[in-house]
C-alpha cells in the first residue's frame, strides 16, 4: 500500500495506458489504472500529458509486437522532451524470450519492464522505477491477483477473470509461456466479485479465461465451469452473463445444459475451431477432430435454440496444404458461424510450430485469408438478414465509432447493432427493431 506522502506527491499527476491484445489485457489495464488512482493519479487525455505511461502489450502474433516496437521508437522523443515521465512496458510481450534483452540494448530509456503477472507488485515497481537510473525488470511468472484495486472503464459491463494462464500448449501458441500455468480463482472470490457488481448496478459480466471449460480442475474443492455458471445464474439483478474463451475439447454436455437452462447466461459461445483438417488439428495439439467438433455444434444448436456460435481460425499453419485448407473452407460452409476471426499463422519463438518444417509462404497465407473471409462474410450477411424485422434486446454500450449520431450495443447473442439513441439510455436495455443487415453489424431503431 502507498504511504500518504507518495499519494501527496502524485496528486495532479496523470497516467495513460495503451492496451493491445485480448480482453484479459483490457482487464489487467483496469487493475493498473486502479492502482494508479489509489496512488492519487488521474487519467490523462493523451500520452503526451501523462506522468506515467504504460504500454500493455500482446505476444500472440508478430503484428502486435511490431506495433509496440514502432510506438517505442516514437516514445524515445517524448521521453527526451519529458525526462521525468515514467514509461512502463507491461504484459505478455516482455515475457517472451529475447525481448527483455532487446529492450536493454535498444530502448534503455524505458523505466519499467514487467510481465503480466506482476500486477500485485505494481505500486512497488513504480516507486523503484521512479527512483532508479536503470530500467527495472520484473519477469516473475508468479504473482497475486486477488483483491487488487480496479478502475473499470464502464459502470454497466465488467470483465471478471475466473482463471489465469494456460496448460494446453497448442503448438502455435505463446500464451502458456508468457502467462504461465493455469490457475483457477476460488469460486467464492469470483461469486463475491460478481455479486458486488450486480448490486452496484452492472448489467453484464464476461467471465474470462484462456480455457474457461477447464475451470476448477486445479482446485481442491469439487467444482467445474458448469457449476460456477449455475451459481452465478442464481444471483439477483444480473441480466447478462457471458464467458470466453471455450476450448472444444473440454466443453461438456453439462455446460451446454447449464447455458440452456440458465436464465441470465447469454446464448453465445465463442468456440475456436482453428482448422477444419484433422491432420492439422493433430499437429496443433488441439485434442479433437472435425467430426467431434461438428457433433458438439450439433448438440449446442439442439439444446440451445437461437444460440450464436463464433470461432477463431488460423490459416497457413506449417504444412497446411490445399487439401487441408479446402477442409477448413468446407467445414466453415457447413457450420455457418455467426462470426469468425481469421488469422494468418504467425511463428512465435519458443513454440513447437515455429520449429516445424514446411512453413507456408506469406503469399499463400494471404490468399487463403482472403478466400475464407469472403466465404464467411457471405454467411454472416445471410444469417444477419434472418434478423430483419425482428425486435432485439440491446444493452446500450456507447456511441458508434464511425457515426456520431448512432449508438452501439449488442444482442444477447453478441451481434453488434447500431441505432439512433440518446445519452441517458447509456448502460440501459432497449428494444431495437432491426432494419438493415450488414456483414459485420446490424442497423435498427428503438421500438
Ligand atoms: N498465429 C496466429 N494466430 C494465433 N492465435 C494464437 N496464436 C497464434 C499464432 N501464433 C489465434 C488463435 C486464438 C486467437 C486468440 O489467436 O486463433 O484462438
Ligand atoms: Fe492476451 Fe494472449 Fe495477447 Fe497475452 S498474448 S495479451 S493473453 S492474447
Amino acid at each position: 500500500m502507498q504511504n500518504s506522502s507518495a499519494k501527496e506527491q502524485s496528486r495532479d499527476k496523470k497516467y495513460f495506458i495503451a492496451t493491445y491484445g485480448c480482453q484479459m489485457n483490457v482487464y489487467d489495464s483496469e487493475v493498473l489504472a486502479g492502482h494508479l488512482e489509489e496512488l492519487g493519479y488521474s487519467a490523462a487525455k493523451n500520452e503526451e500529458e501523462a506522468d506515467v505511461l504504460i504500454i500493455n502489450t500482446c505476444a500472440v502474433r508478430k503484428k502486435a509486437e511490431e506495433k509496440v516496437f514502432s510506438r517505442l521508437g516514437m516514445l524515445r522523443e517524448l521521453k527526451r522532451k519529458k525526462p521525468d515521465m515514467i514509461i512502463a512496458l507491461w504484459g505478455c510481450m516482455v515475457q517472451q524470450e529475447g525481448v527483455a534483452r532487446k529492450i536493454k540494448e535498444r530502448f534503455n530509456f524505458i523505466d519499467l519492464v514487467s510481465g503480466p503477472n506482476a500486477l500485485g507488485r505494481f505500486p512497488e515497481l513504480l516507486e523503484t522505477a521512479g527512483s532508479s537510473e536503470q530500467t527495472v525488470f520484473d519477469l516473475n511468472l508468479s504473482g497475486e491477483r486477488e483483491f487488487l484495486p480496479i478502475k473499470r472503464a464502464k459502470n454497466f459491463k465488467a470483465w471478471v477473470p475466473i482463471s489465469h494462464g494456460c496448460n494446453n500448449f497448442c503448438s502455435y501458441c505463446i500464451v502458456p509461456y508468457v502467462r504461465g500455468p493455469e490457475k483457477s480463482r476460488l469460486p467464492e472470490n469470483v461469486i463475491a466479485e460478481v455479486k458486488e457488481l450486480a448490486q452496484s448496478g452492472f448489467k453484464e459480466i464476461t467471465l474470462l479465461g484462456q480455457n474457461v471449460n477447464s475451470y476448477g480442475k486445479d482446485l481442491q474443492q469439487k467444482i467445474d465451469f458448469a457449476d460456477l455458471l449455475c451459481k452465478l445464474d442464481q444471483l439477483d439483478n444480473l441480466p447478462r452473463i457471458r464467458f470466453m474463451t471455450s476450448h472444444p475439447r473440454d466443453f461438456s454436455e453439462k455446460t451446454v445444459r447449464a447455458i440452456a437452462e440458465g436464465k441470465n447466461i447469454c446464448e453465445h459461445i465463442h468456440l475456436p475451431l482453428q482448422s477444419g483438417s484433422d491432420r492439422i488439428l493433430e499437429k496443433m495439439n488441439r485434442g479433437y477432430t472435425r467430426s467431434y467438433y461438428l457433433e458438439l455444434i450439433d448438440m449446442i444448436r439442439k439444446m440451445i435454440p437461437g444460440s450464436s456460435i463464433t470461432t477463431d481460425i488460423i490459416v497457413g499453419f506449417p504444412g497446411e496444404d490445399e487439401e487441408d485448407f479446402a477442409m477448413t473452407m468446407e467445414l466453415m460452409d457447413k457450420v455457418r458461424f455467426d462470426a469468425a476471426y481469421i488469422f494468418v499463422y504467425s511463428p512465435r519463438r519458443g513454440t513447437k510450430a515455429a520449429e516445424m518444417k514446411n512453413q507456408v509462404p506469406a503469399g499463400v497465407k494471404r490468399e487463403r485469408v482472403i478466400q475464407l473471409n469472403k466465404l464467411q462474410s457471405g454467411i454472416v450477411l445471410e444469417k444477419n438478414r434472418l434478423l430483419l424485422g425482428s425486435i432485439q434486446e440491446i444493452l446500450v454500450e456507447g456511441k458508434s465509432k464511425t457515426d456520431k449520431n448512432m449508438f452501439t450495443g449488442r444482442t444477447r447473442t453478441n451481434k453488434i447493432v447500431h441505432f439512433p439513441c440518446s445519452d441517458n439510455l447509456l448502460g440501459k436495455f432497449v428494444n431495437v427493431k432491426i432494419e438493415e443487415a450488414r456483414a459485420w453489424n446490424l442497423i435498427g431503431i428503438i421500438n
